[in-house]
């Protein structure tokens, strides 16, 4: 019946918009650890994206079969493949975003921080090679733990003397996503209309949300706010308990880091209403780096937007304090391994 139903032209005109035809712009896009779980199906939303003209795959391992196999979707990215060290500057020359997924996910019992020495290893060599063939690239790390591995990229870039803090980013898209997931389904509203800033970082406590910011203005009892915050904060852990060994959120990090990426491709291209949580290098609180929502320009980081910080409730304001050391702590590890490196 479904058949039926489709004539020939509706079935045209669909697939015209599926095929994304007319591409709006051209830019190229990098994604490094591209045959991961979240590096595969990343690099088909971002196949997807009618900005993108390029998507260069890049994997210590199997990104070949991954590329023949994108490379048959009838969108216009094309796509190519880099495998191994020896490939890595190529896949870096003229791109205008790098995503990076590379590095171990975590097992049940694990911490993030329980990944720092494998992925800081990996992170600082992916970041000299950005360093040495796209600095003026937007980096976006999505290797964990962030809340480090984004403080190791900026020492790894201020070494080589291309830091630019408006153009590093540590994605926490999916902080934002599950926020606003989580909060339709308690309070019964349309998801499309649900946004809550999730500020701090992106581990355990590090990770607040601020409910009192939701869009729409939503109301929420005392239980409700606990309930939520906790269920965001360890939304990461539900998924690797739930995968028992096989690893930590990949399709949904897929879909949040793709959104990351069009959002970015938008303000390069000029929208200048582009809003993401992100976090980045801030002077939003007396912490070098902390997440918040950020405007999104050609330049990178446009401004940070402070506002959100302002009017906090006293669980959200507490909370806050109380993620402060953790998340220093964190901050200055990564630092402090970077600079030993040299
Ligand atoms: P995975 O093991 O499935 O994939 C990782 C990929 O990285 C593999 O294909 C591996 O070959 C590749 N890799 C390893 N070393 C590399 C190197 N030196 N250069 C290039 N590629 C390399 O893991 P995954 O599930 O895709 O997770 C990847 C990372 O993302 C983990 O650190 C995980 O904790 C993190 N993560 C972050 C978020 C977030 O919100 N920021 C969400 C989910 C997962
Ligand atoms: C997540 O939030 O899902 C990721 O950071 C992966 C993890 O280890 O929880």
């Amino acid at each position: 019946a479904l058949r039926q139903s489709v004539t020939p032209k509706a079935q045209k005109e669909k697939q015209r918009s599926w095929n994304h035809v007319q591409p709006q712009a051209s830019y190229k896009v990098a994604v490094l650890g591209a045959a991961g779980g979240i590096g595969q199906p990343l690099s088909l939303l971002i196949k997807m994206s009618p900005l993108v003209s390029s998507l260069h795959l890049y994997d210590i391992a199997n990104v070949k079969g991954v590329v023949a196999d994108l490379s048959h979707c009838n969108t216009p990215a094309q796509v190519s493949d880099f495998t191994g060290a020896s490939e890595l500057a190529n896949s870096l020359k003229g791109v205008d975003v790098v995503v990076i997924p590379a590095g171990i996910p975590r097992r049940p019992g694990m911490t993030r921080d329980d990944l720092f020495s494998i992925n800081a290893n990996i992170v600082t060599a992916l970041i000299e090679a950005v360093a040495d063939n796209c600095p003026d690239a937007f980096i976006h790390i999505i290797s964990n733990p962030i809340n480090s591995t984004v403080p190791i990229a900026a020492e790894v870039l201020k070494q080589k003397g291309v830091y630019d803090p408006k153009k590093l980013f540590g994605v926490t898209t999916l902080d934002v996503v599950r926020a606003n997931t989580f909060v339709a389904q308690k309070k019964n509203l349309r998801l499309i209309d649900v946004d809550v800033p999730v500020i701090g970082g992106h581990a355990g406590i590090t990770i607040l949300p601020l409910l009192s910011k939701t869009k729409p203005s939503t109301t929420f009892t005392d239980e409700e706010v606990q309930e939520l915050t906790v269920r965001i904060q360890n939304a990461g852990t539900e998924v690797v308990e739930a995968k028992a060994g096989a690893g930590s959120a990949t399709l949904s990090m897929a879909y949040a880091g793709a959104r990351f990426v069009e959002s970015s491709l938008r303000a390069l291209d000029g929208d200048a209403d582009v809003y993401e949580c992100s976090y980045v290098q801030s002077d939003l609180t007396e912490l070098p780096f902390f997440a918040s929502r950020v405007k999104l320009g050609r330049k990178g980081v446009e401004a940070l937007i402070s506002s959100d910080l302002q009017g906090l409730t006293e669980y959200e304001q507490k909370a806050l304090e109380a993620l402060k050391p953790q998340l220093k702590a964190s901050i200055e590890k990564g630092i402090a391994y970077a600079q030993k490196q040299t």
